[in-house]
This record gives structure tokens, C-alpha cells and sequence, in this order.
């Protein structure tokens, strides 16, 4: 069996030019994903569970997990030495971890510490999001702004973390596809469990939060009645799945095949989604895993240029043959 760490540095036999810089980013972002996992299960004894008091720029309720895990990434990597700076959901403004190690790294990291927070006390799955970017800046000076906002064309890799039954971490290049590792509590490691990971060309299954069905556009109420669809006594109709969480959500979409829907709505132009550390990263993963990943009105996600770090965007993505019954609409 192999570990995370032990798949990442097996790269560096095959490019012989490689410095390992981004074998050590995983490291510290699949230590990070351990550490959060430990405060998961251990929530509610350990009372770290409800909010923690303040409203987050997207003017959402902070739980203490939220904070917690976004603690937890934003010091594993300025200690790592490998990332030279971060864009959190949870904070304000990019941060620059501007030492002179850090000033060094080639790489930034955008990411959704905690996604699906409306599930933690309830104990249901929760997941992180992350992208990873080379810099445009110059090496050897603090990270700046438009390192981050690159389009999603740009990501070297993104991934996800799920917290679920197990825990599970999924990582995608454009180079080695998708590989998904599943956490060995006993031993503390990650191990590679399904290689090569590919979303399924169709499936019968929608995630769409059917409380807004009256407040959707036209075309995406029409979509969804296409697929509530069913001859009379034939149940061809598709599954409703929706766990209130992208993280769960993609990840039953990469296994079983489906479409994931947070369309824009009345007051909601661009939905609730972040293009940059949710959107993008999964559009990413679902890009080279075969899928496909839209906005609306029918443009490829990972073509938009970000204008600001914490922007949104509507989201329709999952099997192939699904986001084409959406585009032909
Ligand atoms: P977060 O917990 O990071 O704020 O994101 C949750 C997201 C996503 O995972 C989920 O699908 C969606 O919000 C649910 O949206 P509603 O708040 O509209 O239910
Ligand atoms: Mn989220
Ligand atoms: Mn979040």
C-alpha cells in the first residue's frame, strides 16, 4: 500500500528536475487534513462544537470548527515552508507568509477550510477544498494578490478532504489524474485507495437544494423538472441528493456519476459558491477526471478571469452527459 506522502515523492523519481517543494506542500496540507479529522471526531466531547461568535466576510456565522480548521491550515503551512502565503475563506485578506523561506515557495494555496459547516453539529460529512497555484510574482519576495487571482485554468492541482464514514483525501493534476487516499487512523497515514479516479459519463442523480426551485431561473426549473421526470409506474426519474455539503455531494458525483447544482437565484446573482477555493477546485478535479463544470450560462468555470478572492459563482457540474442535457436547455 502506498501513502500519500510516499505516492508524492515517487513523482520526483520521474522528474528528475523536480525540488520536492510540491511533495512538501501535500505533506503539510495532508498533516493539516490529520489534524482537522482529530478535532472532527472528537467535536462534541471536546467542545468545539456551535458557533464561535463572528461573521466571516461572506457574512456567515463562524463556527468554532470553521476557525479551528482554518487555524489549523494557516500554521501547518507557514511552518512548512512551502507555500508563500494563503487565501482562506475565512479571512478577510489574502495572507503573506512573508518570511524568507516562505518568500522562496513557488506556490500558493487557496482554500475552503471547513465546507458544509451547517453539517458539523449534526455530525454529518464535512470536507476542506483546496487549489494549489504557481505565483506570477517574483521568487524571493512576499506573495501579492495576483498570484491568487489567476483563472482556474491556471490551478497546478487541487484536491479536497472529505470527513465523512472515513476520511478520505483526493488530489488531482493535470499530469497524474485524480488518485483518492483513505485515512488509516492506526497508523496515521493516508493511503492510496482509489487510483486514477474518473466521474462516471452519466448517472441519475441531481444535488440541488429543492428549497429554491421557486427562486431559479427558467431554464435551470426546466432542467430540474427533466429530470424529476418519469413515465407513469417506470420510476426513471433521478435520485435527489443533496447533503448540504460540495464536498459529500462531488464526492457520491466522482463515484456514482450525477450533476451538482447551485445555480444563481432572485437576489443571488451569482448563488452562494466561491469561484475560487470551492468552484475551481472542483471544477479542476471533475475536468480531468472526465467530467465537466459550468456557470450558467454555459461558460467552462476555470475560464473566468477572478476579479476579487472572495467572489461567486453559480455552479453546474458532475458527468458529462448530464451538464449536456443542462447546455441544451
Ligand atoms: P460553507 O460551509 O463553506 O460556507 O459552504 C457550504 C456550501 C456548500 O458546501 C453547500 O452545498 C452550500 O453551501 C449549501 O448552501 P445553502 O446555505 O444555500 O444551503
Ligand atoms: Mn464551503
Ligand atoms: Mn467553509
Amino acid at each position: 500500500m502506498t501513502t500519500l506522502d510516499e505516492f508524492t515523492i515517487q513523482q520526483l523519481r520521474l522528474y528528475p528536475q523536480a525540488t520536492g517543494e510540491l511533495s512538501g506542500l501535500l505533506r503539510g496540507i495532508g498533516l493539516a487534513a490529520k489534524m482537522v479529522s482529530s478535532l472532527v471526531n472528537k467535536a462534541a466531547i471536546a467542545d468545539i462544537l456551535g458557533e464561535a461568535g463572528n461573521i466571516n466576510i461572506q457574512g456567515e456565522s463562524v463556527q468554532k470548527l470553521d476557525q479551528l480548521a482554518n487555524q489549523t491550515f494557516i500554521n501547518v503551512l507557514r511552518n512548512s515552508i512551502y507555500c508563500a502565503g494563503m487565501v482562506s475563506e475565512e479571512n478577510d485578506d489574502i495572507i503573506v507568509f512573508d518570511d524568507p523561506k516562505n518568500n522562496q515557495s513557488k506556490y500558493v494555496v487557496l482554500m475552503d477550510p471547513l465546507d458544509g459547516s451547517a453539517n458539523i453539529d449534526v455530525n454529518m460529512p464535512i470536507g476542506t477544498i483546496f487549489s494549489i497555484y504557481r505565483r506570477v510574482s517574483e521568487l524571493g519576495k512576499p506573495c501579492t494578490k495576483e498570484d491568487f487571482l489567476q483563472k482556474g485554468d491556471n490551478q497546478f492541482g487541487a484536491g479536497y478532504v472529505l470527513y465523512g464514514s472515513s476520511t478520505m483525501f483526493i488530489y488531482g493534476t493535470k499530469r497524474h489524474s485524480v488518485n483518492g487516499f483513505t485515512l488509516d487512523n492506526s497508523v496515521g497515514e493516508f493511503y492510496l485507495s482509489n487510483p486514477h479516479m474518473q466521474i462516471p459519463e452519466s448517472g441519475k442523480s441531481y444535488s440541488f437544494d429543492r428549497k429554491y426551485y421557486y427562486s431559479v431561473s427558467d431554464k435551470v426549473r426546466r432542467y430540474i423538472d427533466k429530470c424529476d421526470y418519469s413515465e407513469e409506474g417506470k420510476e426513471d426519474n433521478f435520485s435527489n441528493k443533496n447533503y448540504g455539503s460540495m464536498v459529500a455531494d462531488m464526492h457520491r458525483i466522482f463515484f456514482k456519476g450525477g450533476i451538482f447544482m447551485y445555480p444563481s437565484r432572485i437576489g443571488k446573482p451569482k448563488g452562494k459558491l466561491r469561484l475560487m477555493y470551492e468552484c475551481n477546485p472542483m471544477a479542476f478535479l471533475a475536468e480531468i477526471s472526465g467530467g465537466q463544470a459550468i456557470e450558467e450560462s454555459g461558460r467552462r468555470i476555470m475560464d473566468e478571469q477572478p476579479e476579487n478572492i472572495h467572489e461567486r459563482s453559480s455552479i453546474f457540474i458532475g458527468s458529462k452527459n448530464l451538464i449536456n442535457d443542462f447546455l441544451e436547455i
